[in-house]
């Protein structure tokens, strides 16, 4: 709820801030262009948060100006929507809309979705990385069987475009439509996601995801096809502490056989199991760490209303386990929302008559791990000095910079002229130039970038 109290108190002072800084200017005088900067800014600050009079309450002011009635459209990405009570989006959030940093191939996370793709084939699995944010409800949610009591479909926890229409939570609002038309039996897509959620170092609105699947024809070979396939998969050479395909508390569904399940689940593991290897292996040689001790995986029962069974994996990283996905066997509800909104189309059969995995993994956090990034709003920065440190195809680590902007700082000297000599020589007594700049490199080091006599005498 609105906390009218807060809002006048921010509202206040911001003003008396106004107040006291004017009334200093006409006291000393001072038109200093710094002052005025700061004073124009403090004036479009409380114009911003008069207009709006409380966050809390007009969350659809902020998304774009407002006039006397109720705005009633928002842009995002060049489209325009209707907004309604529901609208929750905030201009931060409408920023972040266009940056797709799971796109940039020097970006950690772009680097990231790269490496997990290569791991497979692009024969079998169609990639997907350009679906538009803003989804349906029944996208996000409906299609994959997320109760209408759900606390992730909240207000407080999604963005709301309008009551229909969201900004995705996940990318496994697209498994629908992907199931329907994808070409091939497995895809991978990465995107941006949205959630309204807590601002810290670990935690920002804006994330990136990967889902995945595969699907098999169902018939009475399935179980010995997918069987097959698992033969096919590249070794992987890690300590994995399994659970069991299914069991009463996390159920294999009703119509899939027992082999389908295990054979299934066994495929979908032994898949993740290469994935994990193939990060983490380049993440130890990052970290320079040549042992040749194993890494440690194990998988957990889950729950998730579109898979059965579910399960997340986790992995054994520098002292700690580590969550890393959540996946499972998907629901066959899924798959005939996939096909059902195509009723008359052969297609529909086709979804219909499938079976097959999927799991969906979050890439900042892993990120942040992998190339050592201590802040997740540093994947957000525009600063060269952090998107200069990566190249594509390549983990490295993170190194460490001032959050400040460069500050140069140049500070002159006087040196007795009679005593300086730049041929120097045998003579004890004279100061040559050299160790002068002896001098700084033991005093700044690498922080002194440049040392120059500026004049021979004393005209500077
Ligand atoms: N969508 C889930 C999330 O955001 C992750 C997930 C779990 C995706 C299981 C899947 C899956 O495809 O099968 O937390």
């Amino acid at each position: 709820m609105c906390n009218q109290t807060n809002c006048l108190w921010i509202r206040s002072r911001a003003w008396l801030t106004i107040i006291t800084k004017i009334l200093l200017l006409l006291a000393v005088g001072q038109t200093s262009p710094t002052m005025a900067a700061v004073v124009r800014r403090q004036l479009a600050f409380i114009s911003r948060i008069s207009s709006r009079q409380c966050s809390r309450c007009f969350y659809s002011s902020l998304a774009a100006p407002q006039s006397q009635k109720q705005q009633d459209e928002i842009t995002l990405l060049d489209q325009s929507y209707r907004t309604d009570e529901w609208t929750n989006i905030s201009n931060p959030i409408i920023d972040t809309l266009s940056r797709k940093l799971h796109l940039q191939p020097s970006h950690p996370v772009g680097i990231l979705r790269k490496i997990i793709e290569a791991r497979f084939p692009e024969n079998q699995y169609t990639r997907y990385s350009e679906l538009p944010p803003v989804v349906t409800t029944q996208q996000n949610f409906d299609s994959l069987g997320i109760p209408a009591d759900h606390p992730g479909r909240s207000r407080t926890d999604t963005y709301y475009v309008n009551a229909n229409t969201v900004l995705r939570t996940h990318t496994s609002a697209h498994q629908a439509e992907t199931f329907r038309s994808c070409p091939t039996p497995g895809f991978l897509i990465s995107a941006d996601v949205y959630r309204r959620d807590s601002i810290d170092k670990s935690h920002y609105p804006s994330f990136h995801q990967m889902e995945g699947a595969m699907l098999w024809n169902w018939d009475k070979d399935t179980a010995q096809t997918v069987e097959n396939d698992i033969a096919k998969l590249p070794k992987v050479d890690l300590v994995v502490e399994d659970v069991p395909a299914f069991h009463d508390q996390n159920p294999k569904q009703q119509g899939h056989t027992d082999e389908e399940s295990i054979a299934m689940s066994n495929h979908l593991k032994r898949t993740l199991e290469g994935v994990v290897e193939e990060i983490f292996g380049r993440a130890r040689l990052a970290a320079g760490n040549i042992s040749d001790e194993k890494l440690r995986v194990r998988w957990i029962d889950a729950y998730f209303p579109f898979t059965s069974p579910s399960y997340e994996l986790e992995v054994f990283w520098e002292g700690q386990w580590l969550e890393l996905l959540g996946c499972g066997v998907v629901a066959q509800s899924v798959l005939e929302n996939a096909g059902s909104s195509f009723a008359s189309s052969m297609l529909t059969i086709g979804v219909r008559n499938k079976v097959g995995w999927a799991f969906g993994i979050g890439l900042d956090r892993l990120a942040m791990v992998l190339f050592g990034v201590p802040d997740i709003r540093l994947f957000w920065s525009r600063d060269e000095r952090f998107l200069k440190q990566f190249s594509p195809g390549k983990v490295s680590q993170f190194k460490p910079f001032s959050k400040y902007p460069d500050c140069y700082k140049d500070v002159a000297f006087w040196v007795n002229d009679s005593k300086i000599s730049a041929a120097g020589g045998g003579q004890v007594s004279t100061f040559h130039e050299n160790d002068i700049m002896e001098l700084f490199r033991e005093e700044g080091g690498d922080l002194i970038e440049d040392v120059r006599l500026v004049s021979p005498s004393d005209h500077i």
